[in-house]
């Protein structure tokens, strides 16, 4: 019999160390720079979705960002996360749920997501996800999303993905968000291969 999802996720963060999974960055550049380069004020209501125990949040706290919260199926992963943090991340806002099953009331200037989005497949979360932020990101507010791109893996942590375009993209998140720019970009794993990720950033309508 096939474990659920969230079994899947507290194995591998209950047995794995960070750098023994494919996405492991010990400093997250790609996404730190979608901060920089477009000026996100410290204040600004931020969430990681699918973070697991990426250093993302690390790095935002010491930039100097205030208004953090990371979600993400594992509670394992956000022990990790909160853990490592100790003191320093006291304000982070830690929420353990699937993103399918996430309800809020509330909006967020940025939506951040690096390889979680891509493990949704079916029509129905896709649609889901898509009404989610939708609602709960603010006007004039950001969603950098990164997935794997059409030259990237199939699978990752042995599950099945989806991959995406720059129109596959355009497709879900179009309608209701302008969208900034896309790039592809190569990940370095911890065992010296190379995933080939499109990352998008958009801004709601
Ligand atoms: C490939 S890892 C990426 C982690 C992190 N974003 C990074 O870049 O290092 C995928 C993460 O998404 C989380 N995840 C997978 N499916 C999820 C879902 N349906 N809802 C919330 N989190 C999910 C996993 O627990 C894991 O932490």
């Amino acid at each position: 019999m096939s474990i659920s999802k969230k079994e899947h996720w507290e194995k591998v963060f209950a047995t794995k160390q960070e750098n023994e999974v494919s996405w492991f960055q010990k400093y997250p550049k790609t996404s730190v720079n979608f901060f920089i380069e477009n000026a996100i004020p410290k204040q600004t209501n931020i969430i990681d979705v699918g973070g697991g125990d990426s250093y993302l949040i690390d790095a935002l706290l010491d930039l100097g960002y205030t208004n953090l919260t990371l979600l993400d199926i594992s509670e394992n992963a956000i022990n990790k996360t909160k853990l490592r943090l100790g003191e320093k991340g006291k304000n982070v806002t830690f929420i353990v749920s699937d993103i399918v099953d996430f309800v809020t009331n509330k909006k967020f200037d940025v939506w951040h997501d690096r390889a979680s989005f891509h493990f949704l497949t079916g029509e129905n979360e896709i649609a889901n996800y898509q009404k989610l932020i939708t609602n709960s990101i603010s006007k004039n507010g950001y969603l950098f999303i990164g997935t794997f791109s059409e030259d990237g893996p199939i699978k990752c942590s042995g599950l099945e993905i989806k991959q995406y375009s720059e129109s596959a993209f355009e497709n879900i998140f179009g309608v209701n968000f302008n969208k900034i720019n896309c790039f592809t970009e190569n990940h370095k794993t911890p065992f010296e291969t190379s995933q080939n990720f499109i990352f998008c950033t958009y801004k709601k309508l």
